[in-house]
């Protein structure tokens, strides 16, 4: 279970911890989270004992990036951005992977148009053909949060704050009124670039 401490992400291991308890969860750590990720992850690990293996960046290949381009090269261009995604997620991700099967993830077709024709089951061209399993993609936003509400999960401060969709904190904003929820996301591309190469159709 691949776990960036969102609201659907909380919803799918509460579901895990009654029915399969045994699946491992892990999470990249990409060195730009909020500190607020980092108390939804302590939250967790007190109310389920959960064990999170944590996932970081491969350290030369940070280094270079940091000293060749600096801290904020991501704004400059897409190339740029898929350049620090690739490092600092698809990387460790596909360390995260390794020797395994099947991965689940939090996403849903309703959380944005690159999103919209998944399905709940596929099979992963980018990962060895793994199984790749999304349980709430047909849950509405409402769904997710009334689950999230009725069962008390420690969802992230930030929230409340205007930020429903919650990534690496210099790539995140709030959202105004009427945007959309993924609207605060790398919010200076276009919404067909908004994806970081996690999830490749
Ligand atoms: S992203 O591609 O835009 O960053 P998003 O934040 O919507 O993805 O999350 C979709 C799903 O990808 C999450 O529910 C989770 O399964 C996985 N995911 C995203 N970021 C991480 C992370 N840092 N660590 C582990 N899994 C992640
Ligand atoms: Fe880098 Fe932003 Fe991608 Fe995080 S979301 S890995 S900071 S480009």
């Amino acid at each position: 279970m691949a776990c960036s401490f969102s609201v659907e992400d909380l919803a799918i291991i509460d579901l895990l911890h009654s029915l399969a308890p045994q699946v491992r969860v892990f999470a990249i750590d990409t060195g730009r989270l909020y500190e607020e990720t980092y108390e939804v992850a302590e939250a967790l690990l007190q109310k389920y004992q959960l064990q999170i293996d944590w996932y970081l960046p491969q350290t030369e290949a940070l280094q270079k990036l940091e000293r060749e381009k600096g801290l904020f090269s991501f704004r400059e261009s897409l190339d740029n951005r898929h350049e620090c995604c690739r490092i600092r997620k698809v990387e460790p991700l596909s360390r995260a992977l390794k020797g395994h099967s099947g991965w689940i993830t939090g996403q849903r077709r309703s959380q944005s148009t690159t999103r919209s024709a998944l399905a709940g089951i596929e099979i992963d061209a980018s990962h060895n053909n793994m199984v790749k399993i999304n349980p709430l993609i047909d849950w509405s936003n409402e769904e997710v949060w009334e689950y999230a509400t009725t069962h008390r999960l420690p969802v992230n401060r930030l929230h409340s704050q205007g930020y429903p969709s919650i990534g690496c904190a210099p790539c995140t904003r709030a959202i105004k009124p009427g945007e959309d929820v993924r609207a605060g996301r790398w919010w200076w591309e276009n919404p067909e670039h908004k994806e970081c190469g996690l999830h490749r159709p």
